[in-house]
């Protein structure tokens, strides 16, 4: 087990992180928007839901590969998009997309990651997934996914909770910048953590590689995200939007951050084949539901038209289990693997892709299942907190 050996869940990575990082970086990742009461809404809503066991049944072998996308995965959980990984880890993204590629799961490449959709595509052959932000630059995307299409990822999601960009007042407090800038505020938590400074020195390879070619924002400049994002995205975008770029792709995409029954069946109008049920890990507006308890209204609102994958606090192999028990058809989370990341590169994301992997194989057999179809057949494995 080697250098993680005392780390035994997820979310263990979080001290680690939080020690490694300079305190900019730690608090882009961990914080959210105004109170972060979504944010913390997201893990503690699975706690409104029990597990049901089923017990004498025979669990000697188990199998959680699950089908999304028309694809095989080994596992129900995936790797949301997030953007420049540069900040965390001078492994950056492929870091991670290989250690995703290692456990036969999907890693989702963000508009703003500092590594290209080429570089990202060779690596490895499980899916891929590529996020869209639709800039005000309206070729950058058409750009984007003739790119995706060349390079051969599997999906396509497109973010549509950022019209703007949410309240960070975290980020605000620290300075946090993108590349980061060595301010007087800021320095002395990059004193306090010279490996990662000297790291950036040695490898100062920050760029928001997908869109660089066509738009430099940030030139020799710093920028803080909100202003980067608040600059360069378009607020008009909407419904017939979404269905030119559904269009356009012509396979598997997801819309990322949808809420209501409503417009899950919008979603299925314009031809969506999955919705990400996603607040942004409690980054954007805060105060809305927490992804698990927007499961039921939304698949009783479209059936079996599209997949659903459920974004926001999975943290644990039960909340896994109790999401795929509600109706959805997988699980992705993005903060665990930045902690994983910012610990400790490549092999920080695998331990903790081990331990999700052990704790969900654990859980099922306690639960009483085999196959992940069994979790999803009915409602027989969950029900409401009781108490
Ligand atoms: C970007 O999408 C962020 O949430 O910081």
């Amino acid at each position: 087990m080697g250098r993680f050996s005392r780390i035994t869940n997820a979310m263990a990575f979080r001290e680690l992180a939080k020690a490694r990082l300079p305190a900019p970086m730690f608090h882009y990742i961990d914080g959210g928007g105004d109170d972060e009461w979504t944010l913390r809404r997201n893990t503690e809503a699975f706690f409104g839901y029990e597990l049901v066991p089923h017990y004498l049944v025979d669990v000697s072998s188990i199998d959680m590969s699950t089908k999304l996308f028309g694809t095989t995965l080994d596992l129900p959980f995936f790797l949301s998009p997030t953007g420049m990984s540069r900040l965390f880890h001078h492994d950056k993204e492929p870091a991670v997309a290989r250690a995703a590629d290692n456990f036969g799961t999907m890693y989702s490449l963000s508009t703003l990651a500092t590594t290209s959709i080429e570089d990202v595509a060779a690596i490895g052959t499980s899916p891929k997934m590529f996020q869209i932000y639709v800039f005000k630059d309206r070729e950058l995307t058409r750009e984007l996914i003739q790119r995706c299409k060349a390079a051969g990822y599997t999906s396509l999601c497109l973010t549509v909770d950022v019209p703007i960009a949410g309240n960070r007042e975290r980020d605000t407090h620290t300075g946090m910048t993108m590349p980061p800038k060595f301010s007087l505020g800021s320095l002395a938590s990059f004193a306090l953590h010279p490996h990662w400074a000297l790291n950036l020195l040695r490898e100062p390879n920050f760029q928001i590689a997908n869109v660089v070619q066509r738009i430099d924002a940030l030139k020799n400049n710093t920028m803080s995200l909100i202003q980067y994002v608040n600059t360069q995205i378009d607020q008009s975008l909407n419904w017939d939007d979404a269905a030119w770029m559904i269009e356009e792709w012509g396979g598997p995409f997801a819309i990322k951050g949808l809420q209501s029954a409503n417009d899950a069946k919008r979603a299925v109008e314009v031809g969506a084949s999955a919705i990400m049920i996603s607040n942004h890990g409690g980054r954007q507006l805060d105060g809305v539901p927490a992804p698990v308890d927007c499961i039921q209204p939304m698949r009783a609102a479209v059936g079996d038209a599209l997949e659903l994958i459920v974004d926001g606090g999975v943290r644990r192999g039960t909340h896994v289990l109790k999401a795929l028990a509600l109706g959805a058809d997988a699980c992705s989370f993005g903060r665990p693997y930045l902690y994983a990341l910012a610990a400790g590169g490549q092999a920080g994301v695998e331990r903790m892709l081990t331990l999700m992997q052990a704790e969900l194989s654990r859980d099922m057999k306690m639960l009483g299942v085999t196959s992940i179809d069994e979790v999803k057949a009915n409602g027989a494995y969950v029900q409401r907190l009781m108490s």
